[in-house]
């Protein structure tokens, strides 16, 4: 199933968002970052131990390159890739998400 996550309008470069939907399995929570122009997306859900990346709704702690960490045990996950470049979980990789993007919002597929 196509859905709708947000207005193109309403996303900014090099900022990560999250969106929770209804999926098959209940409710899923999903991070959007938009970068160069480009989306990408991944389930908010960290590899090392399934705790969320958000230490608050939405909010994410990030390095200065704009990695996230992981507020549980301080994972560090690459933006562009997903994968976890220091911490418990090294080496193994965030969950993505097709996302698409046509002139008025971002989508993504959930099933
Ligand atoms: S749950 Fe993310 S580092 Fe442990």
């Amino acid at each position: 199933m196509i859905v709708e996550l947000t207005k193109l309008n309403q996303v900014e470069e090099n900022t990560w968002y999250e969106y929770s939907l209804q999926s098959s399995n209940g409710l899923e929570s999903i991070m959007l970052i938009k970068q160069n122009g480009s989306f990408r997306g991944f389930k908010n859900y960290c590899p090392h131990q399934g705790r969320r990346l958000d230490y608050a709704v939405g909010q994410f702690l990030l390095t200065e390159e704009g990695n996230i960490i992981c507020p549980a045990h301080g994972a560090e996950f690459d933006a562009k890739s997903g994968l976890c470049t220091n911490g418990p979980c090294l080496g193994q990789s965030l969950q993505s998400i097709p996302i698409e993007a046509n002139e008025e919002s971002v989508f993504t597929v959930i099933k």
